[in-house]
């Protein structure tokens, strides 16, 4: 039997990956030291066991965390040892845009590699990110899962804020029938996009913009009000990884949008769509048993 051990932010997460995949978990402590270092000691039995710490991604010093379990479980003699990481922190800078920058989803990958025998995440912000990894690194896509929702919500359109989000905003679409299209983003600093005005056909449609991630909700404010003029009659603002930094949710509710929609990568109140399903049979996949041991 699994034990899944959880992070301060995974706990939610690891118990629907234990429910669906007959495991335990873990009972793990955590507090923090008068200098802001962290502890964390799993209380559960280790040796012997085939353990998958459990951590998401955000807020980021979350990844400190994953780092403390995975090696907690590797100390303490587990038997196999392997990462999900439902979002994963850091993947944005993906390379150096600029000289002196670092590349910090490669950093973040040589901190986890010696630690597990694989890791498992979803909609990694590119896919090339894996490769970066020293174990193998499955990176799942919650396309379906979020197909089968626009499909009851029935969405006659799906639009991706930008030409980068392109290829999953076309998946979805074609996966329930629908039309796909883009807009044109640029990004002026973390906070500020500027989206080119495009003509799009849908008056009177359904419409769901789906992007990776929903961060200060900016790109998706800025879709959404150009749907909203154009004269939409519902649109969803769907994201795999909701952060809903300061006042997107504000924002977004401004802006028009009838409906907000995340999954469980990161738990809010949108997290509607689950892919602990999804990540549960991956982790059960005989390869990924295999590579466990
Ligand atoms: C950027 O490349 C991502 O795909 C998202 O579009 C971005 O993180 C969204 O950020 P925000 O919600 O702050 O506009």
């Amino acid at each position: 039997m699994v034990l899944y051990v959880p992070g301060e932010g995974g706990r939610a997460f690891a118990t629907r990956l234990a429910q669906q995949a007959a495991g335990e978990v873990a009972d793990v402590e955590f507090k923090t030291f008068p200098d802001g270092e962290q502890y964390a000691r799993i209380r559960s039995a280790l040796a012997g066991k085939d353990v998958v710490v459990v951590e998401t991604g955000f807020p980021p010093s979350r990844l400190w965390s994953l780092l403390l379990l995975l090696d907690a479980a590797r100390e303490n003699k587990a038997a196999s040892v392997r990462a999900v990481v439902p979002y994963m922190p850091y993947a944005r800078q993906d390379r150096r845009f600029l000289d002196g920058e670092p590349v910090t989803a490669r950093l973040v990958a040589e901190l986890l590699s010696p630690l597990t025998s694989s890791v498992l995440t979803v909609d990694l912000h590119k896919d090339d990110v894996k490769s970066h990894f020293r174990v193998p690194c499955m990176n799942l896509s919650a396309s379906p899962a979020f197909g089968r929702e626009f499909k009851s919500r029935g969405v006659e359109v799906v639009l991706a804020p930008d030409a980068g989000a392109e290829g999953r905003a076309r998946e979805v679409a074609t996966q329930i029938g629908a039309r796909h299209d883009h807009l044109e983003k640029k990004r002026l600093s973390g906070t500020e996009v500027v989206m080119t005005p495009k003509s799009l056909d849908v008056r009177g449609r359904t419409v769901a913009i789906l992007d990776d991630i929903i961060s200060t909700g900016g790109t998706m404010a800025k879709a959404t009000e150009q749907l909203v003029a154009q004269g939409a009659r519902r649109v969803i603002c769907a994201g795999v990884h909701g952060l809903f930094i300061g006042d997107a949710v504000a924002k977004l509710q401004k802006a028009g949008a009838n409906e907000i929609l995340c999954t469980d990568t990161i738990e809010s109140e949108f997290s509607h769509v689950s892919v602990a399903d999804l990540v549960a049979r991956a982790l059960q996949a005989p390869a990924a048993v295999r590579k466990a041991r």
